[in-house]
């Protein structure tokens, strides 16, 4: 980058910090970009207040009136996901990105990508965000700076990150002994020529979402949807976390943290990994439906998780808020989560609108209204939209909302220590063949079920939804490097020298249908509450106070271990969920071959092992 007149734009000179490489970094990104002015981001009320104003002047939120100080806002309808296809690992070498991920030489990409940022702020405001991951009170707190030039983009990283004036005294004056701080550039990718009038939700046909794993940096260009635009999370928190977790011997993963608290007053915290739209926030808000149990949350989308002195796995969330998937979200489903939104202070993106001022989607209520503004800003009425099954929120529309206000949030949430994982889950969106619950047999045969682990594709990114693909720790997406290294070091983990008590894992699918012989397709196990019986069962099986079943897959509940008291699904479908059938599993084992086939030389032995066995059990 070669910088040219920055000096000259309005902003650029009133930074509030004197670290030298942040201000390089801001000038160098101004000269070639060229924004109309830039704004050091403090992070205020005043800030949010400024900047909701705004977008509602420029049409890109509706104050709504019926939640306080919150937001609707649709994006372009070709803007509502996140966009695998066109995330990129830029490592040095093309072996380290491995077969999952997108690849481009850096330089190349850089180059590439330069000429798309060239100019492309023109007419809009580059905003500088300061930011970190995870409680700024942490010994060696997790920093970012992301520019952007998404006024959008800056309110939501009020919401979902501790950012602005807290952050940046965190990253010392600019000496030699300043903190090293993530690089998250990110522009809409929609210059305006003067006079030119805005659009609500400016994006570009072309995106890119790429990152740079050994620079720690990230670019992204064309989007200002969550998972693409709001740098910290997806991009940092996992891609690139996940390198510097391979690197330092911790871990970075796609989990939500859940404190269970059992009757007898005994604490356990568990961790989940669903992929996108599988589950992760609804469990992490859990209202059990057994009595005496008591759950509260710390993270719905990721967590950080290094040992202890103790040698116990320590979890942290990075996040600050909930970027929740909304169809679905109601008073039956999801209690917590809707007391959180009535408490006001969030961002809707792509849900429907109502007349009086609220917002609506799928599940939101039994009754809708009769009269809807849809996602895509068209009318909606009960009588013959809702009658024909049309859709007035988009599946994939999203609320954005802070942690602190859930009334379920564990008071340990924002402790810089984290909490002591007992037990891990995986799961993902089966209609068949995958039961209930399994517990593995060991860590390395947890390993197995979450590196198989797989799923129907969801809204949640663009492309084909319904789709069965292997998705390792619900981290497809998201592992920055190598999977066959990713997978060895999950490995690896459970022979790390600290580990004195590793979690036990679980693999878990709430969502087997009936239809296989004959059925509706309903979902044999109802969900939500009703998974703390699930939960329950595991914690009895920490404890040693519940029995299990041998199957060829690993261990099930005996049909009594299971609490079902008061649970009104016919004993049937519960039957049905916890099947373990051989010629399901028989059918299953071509796909599992075929993926771990795809991870070539990197392919951990230990798996093929586990591999073996199974197939030995299943004959
Ligand atoms: P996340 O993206 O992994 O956080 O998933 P969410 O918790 O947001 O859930 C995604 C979708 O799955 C929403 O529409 C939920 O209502 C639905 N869902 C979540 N948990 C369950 C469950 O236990 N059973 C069923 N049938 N659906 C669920
Ligand atoms: P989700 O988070 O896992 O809650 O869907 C967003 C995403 O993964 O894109
Ligand atoms: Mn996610
Ligand atoms: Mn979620």
């Amino acid at each position: 980058m070669t910088p040219t007149s920055a000096g000259t734009i309005p902003g650029l000179d009133q930074a509030p910090t004197t670290h030298q490489p942040l201000l390089d970094w801001v000038r160098e990104t101004a000269a070639l970009t060229t924004p109309e002015r830039v704004v050091w981001c403090d992070g205020s009320r005043e800030e949010w207040q400024t900047l909701t104003d705004q977008l509602v002047e420029a049409g890109t939120f509706v104050r709504l009136s019926q939640k306080p100080n919150s937001f609707w806002c649709v994006s372009d309808p070709d803007d509502v996901a996140r966009v695998e296809d066109r995330s990129f690992i830029c490592s040095k070498n093309e072996a380290d990105a491995g077969p999952t991920n997108n690849w481009m030489d850096p330089l190349d990409m850089t180059i590439v990508m330069t000429e798309h940022y060239r100019g492309c702020m023109a007419g809009r405001t580059l905003y500088v965000i300061p930011f970190c991951m995870g409680p700024l009170t942490a010994e060696n707190p997790q920093l970012g700076v992301q520019l952007t030039d998404s006024p959008y983009v800056v309110v939501s990283m009020h919401i979902m990150t501790r950012m602005g004036s807290k952050a940046l005294t965190l990253f010392g004056d600019g000496t030699d002994t300043a903190a090293e701080f993530v690089r998250c550039l990110h522009s809409v990718g929609a210059p305006l020529k003067p006079g030119q009038e805005d659009v609500p939700w400016p994006c570009a046909t072309t995106k890119y979402i790429t990152h740079f794993p050994e620079d720690r940096m990230i670019w992204s260009y064309g989007s200002g949807y969550g998972g693409n635009a709001l740098l910290g999370k997806k991009c940092y928190a996992l891609r690139i976390a996940s390198v510097i977790a391979r690197d330092e011997g911790w871990l970075a993963e796609h989990m939500l943290i859940l404190k269970l608290t059992s009757p007898a007053g005994k604490v356990h915290y568990i961790a989940a990994a669903f992929p996108s739209s599988c589950g992760k926030t609804n469990l992490a808000m859990l209202e059990p439906s057994i009595p005496g149990w008591k759950a509260e949350t710390l993270g719905d989308d990721i967590a950080w998780m290094r040992f202890g002195d103790d040698g116990r796995l320590y979890a942290t969330n990075p996040e600050a808020g909930f970027f929740g998937v909304a169809p679905g979200t109601g008073w039956k489903t999801n209690p917590n989560a809707m007391r959180t939104l009535y408490r006001g202070n969030s961002i809707y993106t792509n849900v429907a609108l109502t007349d009086d001022g609220d917002v609506w989607w799928e599940g939101y209520s039994d009754a809708p209204p009769d009269h809807l503004t849809t996602w895509t800003r068209d009318d909606w009425t009960l009588t013959t939209d809702y009658a024909r099954g049309r859709l007035a929120a988009h599946p994939n529309s999203r609320y954005c909302t802070p942690i602190a206000q859930c009334p379920i949030a564990a008071p340990e949430w924002n402790d810089p220590q984290g909490v002591p994982i007992s037990a891990i889950f995986f799961g993902g969106r089966r209609a068949t063949t995958i039961p209930l619950v399994v517990e593995s047999r060991d860590w390395q045969h947890g390993v197995f079920l979450g590196a198989t682990l797989s799923s129907e594709t969801t809204a949640a990114a663009t492309g084909q939804v319904g789709v069965v693909r292997r998705d390792p720790m619900a981290m497809l997406p998201f592992v920055g490097y190598h999977v066959g290294d990713y997978l060895q070091h999950w490995l690896d983990t459970g022979d790390h020298a600290h580990a004195t008590q590793l979690p036990k894992i679980f693999y878990v699918n709430w969502f087997r249908r009936a239809g296989n012989n004959g059925g509706d397709g309903r979902f044999l196990w109802p969900g939500f509450s009703e998974n703390s019986r699930v939960l329950k069962w595991a914690i009895d099986r920490l404890d040693g106070t519940a029995t299990a079943t041998e199957t060829p897959i690993g261990l099930v509940p005996t049909p009594e271990a299971l609490d079902l008291n008061g649970l009104d699904t016919p004993p049937d479908d519960v039957q049905a969920a916890l099947t373990v059938d051989p010629d399901e599993w028989r059918a299953e084992i071509p796909l599992i071959e075929q993926w771990l086939a795809t991870i070539g030389d990197k392919l951990p032995h230990a798996l093929l092992d586990e591999l073996e066995d199974l197939q030995h059990r299943l004959a």
